[in-house]
């Protein structure tokens, strides 16, 4: 009994997204009712009339679907701003790892725009899938960040989300002149990535196609450049864009950013925190005979593979973030929660950071906000903010805890990162206009 319990939570839970799968099965019902595989046979004369009758019958269908979860979503938006209702939404009820919306989600629209776009409707032997539910998700987010209010501050993760796994955001890099382009719309940019330096140069290293174009930009006022900063370690480490440094950054002190909560972590804490991670991590090296060493930081550890070719398997890296997170969880200061951490998988490594990006992301509302007093009044408020990233899947994915502080968008690779800010620039565009 325990194994299979093990199996099913180790190998299930933290790999589904309820609320994606919960779409995915309503869909699922008009897909194997109207989809009409055999229409393929019939006569080619009237075979023109039955798809475009087909196409158009599961286009209503699933239209409606979403007409019927946008619904359910506003339901949940009243529950959770209702503080005095006890009762769970509907939404609550049927999917109970739903977390709180800080925008309405326009699901019909996004999906006649992702359908025109992926042709969801006429297909006949593939239903709705999981990316497509991903994207019409992301879609309605980006809609809804612009139509109903306005983008403040865009964060984005590194690894996967601007440039792919373990390189760097080279000059060619098609994601380049869209982040600029956001920066001339006067949107702030934090890049919260884990990767966790404390020197301006790796940084630099990692995103120099990117800091060059700004530097080298004759259009983009001193304000707009003063936009970008890079958190990283989750939230460890703040620098800030600078033309005068030959890094193009500099590191801001943390008297500087640290927020009230944040100021009480204590060293002691921290330091016991990776030494328990540490030694753990250790033991996972030893037991799954992994091919790692053992990296550790002032703020972080983690296990790298020995050489760069070297792939760990991937069922040994989530092994690892389980039990290093249940070590953690069960160890003294991790029960205390006087400090908060996140372990993950980065696909081809795994590590244990201070903080997460929860905390990474909050830092940059806050930054902009008290940097710039004319500006956005306040702390840049959660359903002004939006985090692109491609961890969504609960258990040690760092960009999930984003989700607890703004509006999120969950994409796969820096190609779809590029569509992505295409279709946000032409909402910006419209609005705007
Ligand atoms: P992200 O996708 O931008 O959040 O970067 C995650 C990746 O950064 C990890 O998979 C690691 O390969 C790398 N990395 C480098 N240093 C650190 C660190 O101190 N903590 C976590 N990840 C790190
Ligand atoms: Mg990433």
């Amino acid at each position: 009994m325990t194994t299979r319990y093990r199996v099913e939570y180790a190998l299930k839970t933290h790999r589904r997204d309820q609320f994606i799968e919960w779409t995915k099965a309503l869909l699922a019902v008009p897909f194997v009712l109207y989809s009409q595989p055999h229409g393929v046979f019939e006569d080619p004369d009237s075979s023109v009339d039955t798809l475009s009758q087909t196409r158009e019958e599961a286009h209503r269908r699933y239209s409606e679907i979403f007409r019927d979860i946008e619904a359910m979503i506003d339901d949940h938006i009243a529950h959770q701003n209702n503080a005095e209702n006890p009762f769970p939404s509907k939404l609550k009820l049927l999917v109970p790892g739903i977390g709180p919306f800080f925008t309405r989600l326009p699901l019909e629209a996004a999906f006649k725009f992702q359908d025109n776009k992926r042709h969801i409707s006429s297909r006949r032997f593939v239903s709705p899938s999981f990316n497509d539910i991903r994207l019409i998700l992301n879609s309605a987010q980006i809609m809804a960040v612009t139509t109903y209010g306005t983008l403040q501050l865009a964060t984005f993760d590194g690894d996967v989300t601007l440039y792919d796994d373990g390189q760097s955001l080279e000059p060619t890099s098609p994601v380049i002149p869209r982040l600029l382009d956001l920066l001339r719309k006067n949107v702030k940019i934090g890049i919260v990535t884990a990767a966790g330096y404390t020197t301006a140069d790796r940084y630099y290293a990692r995103l120099h196609g990117l800091l060059d174009a700004m530097a080298n930009s004759a259009d983009l006022t001193p304000s707009q450049k003063q936009s970008l900063v890079v958190m990283g370690g989750e939230a460890n480490y703040l620098f800030e864009f600078d033309s005068s440094s030959p890094d193009l950054l500099t590191l801001v002190p943390r008297s500087r950013w640290l927020t009230p909560e944040m100021d009480k972590w204590e060293d002691k804490d921290i330091t016991d925190l990776l030494d328990v991670a540490e030694s753990t991590l250790g033991d996972c090296i030893k037991t799954l005979n992994l091919p790692a060493t053992l990296m550790r930081k002032d703020r972080a550890v983690g296990i790298i593979p020995v050489s760069p070719e070297i792939r760990i398997p991937r069922e040994s890296l989530e092994e690892t973030v389980l039990l290093v997170q249940k070590a953690l969880e069960l160890s003294p200061v991790g029960r205390s929660r006087r400090v908060p951490f996140c372990a993950f998988n980065g696909g081809r490594d795994v590590f244990v950071d201070i903080g997460d990006k929860s905390w990474g992301v909050t830092v940059c509302q806050r930054w902009f906000s008290q940097k710039e007093p004319s500006g956005p009044q306040g702390i840049i408020k959660a359903e002004n903010t939006l985090h692109v990233g491609d961890q969504f899947l609960s258990a040690g994915a760092n960009d999930f805890r984003a989700r607890s502080v703004g509006t999120t968008a969950w994409i796969a690779s820096p190609a779809e990162t590029v569509e992505l800010l295409d279709e946000l620039a032409e909402l910006m565009g419209k609005k705007m206009s």
